[in-house]
């Protein structure tokens, strides 16, 4: 008879979704976001990935309804959303709303720290239906941001 799985033995499944213009990171003010690619980035997290023994899917859409879509999709299919929302941060109530509706777990991520710049880039839509939110360490933030969730999921 087998037993039922722990929550330290299921191998989790975490959507990974990266907003607008996050495809251009490398090229896309160094100043502020650095030189690391969105390539770089998922490679980085997919090796976490397979050291920490969750299976992510990775998704990119510079489009709002793409990304509400793929929150959708994630109910019943992931147990976790680690999202850097990019500018819809600011201004989505579309994605806040999926996220809320499909209840998963979700930590916001951003490069930059978002609370040193412009002031409209302050407010977050995201963060009262996220588990937590990480912003300033630039490629990092992704990382901490994986190792925050899949704690979360196996506390
Ligand atoms: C960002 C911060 C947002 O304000 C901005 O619109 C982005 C990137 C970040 O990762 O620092 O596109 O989410």
């Amino acid at each position: 008879m087998s037993t039922p799985e722990t929550a330290s033995e299921k191998q989790f499944r975490i959507l990974v979704l990266h907003g607008p213009n996050l495809n251009l990171l490398g090229q896309r003010e160094p100043e502020v976001y650095g030189s690391t690619t969105l390539l770089d980035i998922n490679r980085s997290l997919e090796s976490m990935g397979e050291s920490l023994q969750v299976k992510l899917s990775i998704l990119q859409s510079n489009h709002e309804g793409a990304l509400v879509d793929a929150i959708h999709q994630a109910w019943g299919q992931q147990d976790g959303i680690l999202i850097n929302p990019g500018a819809y941060t600011h201004t989505s109530v579309a994605i806040r709303d999926a996220i809320a509706g499909v209840a998963l777990p979700t930590v916001e991520v951003h490069l930059s720290n978002v609370y040193q710049r412009e002031e409209f880039r302050h407010h977050s839509y995201i963060a009262p239906v996220a588990i937590g939110q990480i912003s300033g360490f630039g490629a990092a933030s992704y990382r901490l941001g994986l190792q925050a969730l899949v704690g979360y999921l196996r506390s």
